[in-house]
């Protein structure tokens, strides 16, 4: 009797744990897609496409390639999760998710046309 409520325990906790490890992979697009591997944006980009969101600037044609390379999902995934912050929380999620869109369209433009060579 007592062993085999040992038995339920362990396998209600085995199968909590399997699908909320399936869950987190599920939601959470930065893992999956690995955006934040070091080789897809430099410090120095992550930070102007931030500021340029998240306060005021504009994102270099260097650093346009870096996002467009590194691909919208991300882009998304990281404003979002950036959202989520607690320093954030004054933010008015529309102004940001606008801001980020206009910021994607405009380096996917930059992407496309031809860049000139030093
Ligand atoms: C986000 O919130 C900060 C602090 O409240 C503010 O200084 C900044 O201008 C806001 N950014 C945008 C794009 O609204």
């Amino acid at each position: 009797m007592a062993s085999s409520n040992v038995y339920a325990v362990v396998g209600v906790l085995a199968i909590m744990a399997i699908s909320g490890a399936v869950m987190a992979q599920d939601v959470d697009p930065i893992k999956v897609n690995n955006c934040e591997s070091k080789s897809k944006m430099t410090w120095h980009c992550i930070n102007e496409v931030f500021a340029s969101i998240f306060k005021t600037g504009t994102v270099s044609d260097e650093c346009c390639h870096q996002l467009v390379n590194l691909g919208q999902i991300c882009h998304e995934a990281l404003v979002k999760r950036t959202l989520q912050n607690p320093l954030f929380k004054n933010n008015d999620t529309s102004v940001i998710f606008a801001k980020s869109a206009q910021i994607w369209n405009k380096c996917s433009l930059v992407d496309v046309s031809p860049s000139p060579s030093p």
